[in-house]
C-alpha cells in the first residue's frame, strides 16, 4: 500500500493530487505572486536608487502584501482538507495516488491553472501596489489624504518648495534614515487610528539634519553677499497709510578665495548649542569652534547652572525652520495681501478692521470664514454706506481674501493658531537670532559675548518711512 512508500509516495503525491482544487490552486497563485512582488520591493529597497523612502509605503510592503502571502498559505491546506473530506465521504479516496508527471492530463491542467493564476495575480496585485506606492510618494498623499497634515500642506503650497516632495526634507537619505522613517511612519499610523496624535504637531529637533536633506539641492557655500529686503506695512488710520522698511542683510557665504563671511559664513558647522525646550526657543549654552580648533563657550546669564541636554550642531534648519511651512503673523500676512491688492488698500480702515477680524478667536475654520466675511461687509454696510454702494465687489473680494489668510494660518481643530510655530529667521516677532545674539550670552570670564551689534547682520537703510529716499534712488518708486 501507499503507506509504505517514501516521502514522495506518502506526502508529495497525495498532496499534489488533493491540492488539485480551486481553493488550493488560487492559494498557490496568491502566495507565489505576492512573494515575487515582495522580493521585487526588497531588491529595490536594498540595492536600488529610486526605491520609495516614504514611511507609509510600509502599509503595502509590510502589511498588505505579507497578508496576501499568508492568506494564500492558509488557502492551500484548507482546499486540501476540504477535498480530502469530500472524497472520503464519497468513498473515492484513492489507495494509490497518481504519479507527478506532465503526461498526466489532470496534473498538466492544474499546473497550467497555477501558472495562469500566478500571472494574473502578479499583474493585478503588482500594479495595485506599484500605483499605491507611487501615490504615497506625492505631496498629495502626505498633505491631503491625512487631514492632520492640512496646516503644513496649506502653508507649503504658498512657499518656494511647493514642488519639493515632503519626503525630501522629512526623511534622511541612507538606510538609517529609511528605517527611522518606517518606524516613525508606523507609529504615526497607530496614533492616527487611536486618535492619540499630538495637537498641534511639533517637529523641532525631529526633522533630519540639513546635511542629509537641504544640501542635496542647495550648495551650503554659495556666496550670496548682501541682500536687500524691502517690506511694506500698513497703518490703522482711515487711509491705511503705507510705510516701507529697507534692510540690507549681510548673508555672505564662501567667496571665491574660500573666505567665509556674513550670516551664512559665521555658523556653517561651527556652532553647537543646547536647547532646553522642545521648540528650540530657549538656548542657554552655545559653543563656537574657532579657526585654530579651540572652542569658545557662551552661557546665558539667565541660565540655571549647570546646563544639561543634548548638543546640536547648528545647521540650515535652525534659521530656515519655516522654509516650507511659513505660518505668518497676522500683521505680516495682511500686509502682504494688501501690497498685492488682494485686500484693497483703498477701502477706509481696511487694515484696522481686517486685522481685528483675522485675529479674533473662532471655533472652526467654517465659523471663521462666515464671520470674517460677514463682519467685514457689515462694517461698510452699516458705517460707510457710501463706500459699500460704490465698491461692493471690492469689499466682497477683500472679505474673501481675509478669510483665505485665516484658512492657511489658523487650524482650530489642530490647536494651531497665530504664533504656534515660531519663525527663527527673525528677531522682531519671535526670538529667532536673539535666542543667542541677545547680548546676554557671555564667555565664563565675561570678556566676550555673542555679537548683538545691529550692523553685524544688516544695515537698516530705512525703517517705516513713507517714501524712503533709497528706493527712489534705485528707481523703484
Ligand atoms: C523644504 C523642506 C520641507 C518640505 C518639502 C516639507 N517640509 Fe515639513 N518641515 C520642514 C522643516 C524644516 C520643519 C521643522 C519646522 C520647525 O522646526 O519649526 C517641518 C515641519 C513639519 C511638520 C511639523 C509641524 C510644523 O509645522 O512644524 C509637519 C507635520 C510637516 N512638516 C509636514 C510636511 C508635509 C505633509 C509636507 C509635504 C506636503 C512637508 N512637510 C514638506 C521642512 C520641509
Ligand atoms: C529637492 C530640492 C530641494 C530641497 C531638498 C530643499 N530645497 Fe530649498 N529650494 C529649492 C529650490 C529649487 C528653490 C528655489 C525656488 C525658487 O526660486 O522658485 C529653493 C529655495 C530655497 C530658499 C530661498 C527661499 C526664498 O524665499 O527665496 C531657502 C531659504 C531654502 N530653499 C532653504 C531650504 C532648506 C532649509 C531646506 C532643507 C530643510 C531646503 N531648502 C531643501 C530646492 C530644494
Ligand atoms: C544663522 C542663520 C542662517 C543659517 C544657519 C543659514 N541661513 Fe540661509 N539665510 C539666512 C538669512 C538671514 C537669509 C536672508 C533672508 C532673506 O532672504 O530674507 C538667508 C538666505 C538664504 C537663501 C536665499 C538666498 C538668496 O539668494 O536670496 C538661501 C537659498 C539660503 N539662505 C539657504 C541656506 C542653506 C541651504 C543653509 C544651510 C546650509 C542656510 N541657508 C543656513 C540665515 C541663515
Ligand atoms: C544657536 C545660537 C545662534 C543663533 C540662533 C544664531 N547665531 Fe549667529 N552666531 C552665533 C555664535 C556663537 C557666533 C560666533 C560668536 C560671535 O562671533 O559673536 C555667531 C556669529 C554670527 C555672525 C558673525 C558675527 C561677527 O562678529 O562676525 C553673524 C553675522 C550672525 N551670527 C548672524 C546671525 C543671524 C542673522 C541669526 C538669525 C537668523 C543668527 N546669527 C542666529 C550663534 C547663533
Ligand atoms: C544676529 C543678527 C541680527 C542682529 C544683531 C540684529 N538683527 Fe535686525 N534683523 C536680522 C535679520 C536676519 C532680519 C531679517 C528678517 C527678515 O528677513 O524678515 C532683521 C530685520 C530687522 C528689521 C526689519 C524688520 C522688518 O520690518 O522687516 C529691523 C527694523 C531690525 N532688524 C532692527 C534691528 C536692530 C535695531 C538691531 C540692533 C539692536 C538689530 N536688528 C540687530 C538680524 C539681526
Amino acid at each position: 500500500m501507499a503507506q509504505t512508500g517514501g516521502i514522495k509516495e506518502r506526502w508529495i503525491q497525495p498532496g499534489v493530487f488533493l491540492a488539485n482544487n480551486a481553493i488550493s490552486l488560487i492559494g498557490v497563485g496568491l502566495t507565489t505572486a505576492s512573494a515575487l512582488i515582495l522580493i521585487g520591493f526588497w531588491v529595490i529597497d536594498v540595492f536600488g536608487r529610486g526605491g520609495s523612502h516614504n514611511p507609509y509605503v510600509g502599509i503595502i510592503v509590510d502589511l498588505c502584501l505579507p497578508a496576501l502571502f499568508v492568506l494564500g498559505l492558509i488557502l492551500i491546506p484548507l482546499g486540501i482538507l476540504l477535498r480530502r473530506r469530500k472524497l472520503r465521504v464519497a468513498g473515492q479516496l484513492p489507495t494509490e495516488y497518481p504519479k507527478i508527471e506532465l503526461r498526466n492530463p489532470v496534473f498538466r491542467e492544474a499546473l497550467i491553472f497555477v501558472v495562469v493564476a500566478t500571472f494574473l495575480n502578479f499583474v493585478i496585485v503588482g500594479t495595485a501596489s506599484y500605483r499605491s506606492v507611487a501615490y504615497m510618494d506625492t505631496p498629495n498623499f502626505c498633505g491631503q489624504a491625512c487631514h492632520v497634515m492640512a496646516p503644513e500642506f496649506a502653508a507649503y503650497q504658498v512657499y518656494p518648495h511647493s514642488h519639493v516632495a515632503c519626503t525630501e526634507c522629512h526623511i534622511a537619505s541612507g538606510i538609517p534614515g529609511f528605517i527611522a522613517a518606517k518606524l516613525n511612519g508606523t507609529k504615526q499610523l497607530i496614533d492616527l487610528v487611536l486618535d492619540t496624535y499630538p495637537r498641534p504637531i511639533m517637529q523641532a529637533g525631529k526633522v533630519p539634519a540639513a546635511s542629509t536633506t537641504c544640501v542635496h539641492c542647495h550648495n551650503p557655500g554659495r556666496f550670496v553677499g548682501d541682500k536687500l529686503v524691502v517690506t511694506t506695512a500698513y497703518g490703522d488710520d482711515e487711509n491705511n497709510p503705507a510705510t516701507k522698511s529697507l534692510v540690507l542683510l549681510h548673508v555672505g557665504g564662501k567667496d571665491m578665495a574660500g573666505h567665509l563671511s556674513g550670516i551664512h559664513g559665521a555658523h556653517m558647522g561651527r556652532i553647537e548649542y543646547i536647547a532646553t525646550d522642545n521648540t528650540n526657543q530657549t538656548i542657554p549654552w552655545v559653543a563656537k569652534v574657532n579657526d585654530d580648533g579651540s572652542t569658545t563657550e557662551f552661557v546665558s546669564s539667565d541660565a540655571k547652572q549647570p546646563v544639561n541636554g543634548a548638543k546640536r550642531v547648528m545647521d540650515c534648519i535652525d534659521c530656515h525652520n519655516r522654509a516650507a511651512h511659513s505660518f505668518d503673523t497676522p500683521e505680516k500676512s495682511l500686509n502682504k495681501a494688501m501690497l498685492r491688492g488682494l485686500v484693497d488698500p483703498s477701502l477706509p480702515f481696511a487694515h484696522k478692521e481686517g486685522l481685528a477680524l483675522i485675529k479674533a478667536e473662532y471655533a472652526s475654520q467654517a465659523e471663521a470664514d462666515s464671520k470674517i466675511v460677514s463682519g467685514f461687509q457689515d462694517f461698510y454696510r452699516t458705517q460707510h454706506a457710501d463706500v459699500w454702494n460704490q465698491k461692493q465687489s471690492q469689499i466682497e473680494r477683500s472679505a474673501k481674501a481675509l478669510s483665505a489668510i485665516y484658512d492657511v494660518n489658523v487650524f482650530p481643530n489642530m490647536k494651531l493658531t497665530w504664533g504656534t510655530h515660531p519663525n527663527n529667521l527673525d528677531h522682531n516677532d519671535y526670538p529667532g537670532c536673539f535666542r543667542c545674539h541677545d547680548g546676554n550670552h557671555n564667555t565664563k570670564d565675561g570678556s566676550k559675548s555673542i555679537n548683538n551689534d545691529c550692523s553685524v547682520c544688516h544695515n537698516l537703510l530705512a525703517t517705516d518711512e513713507a517714501n524712503p529716499k533709497q528706493l527712489a534712488d534705485l528707481g523703484l518708486q
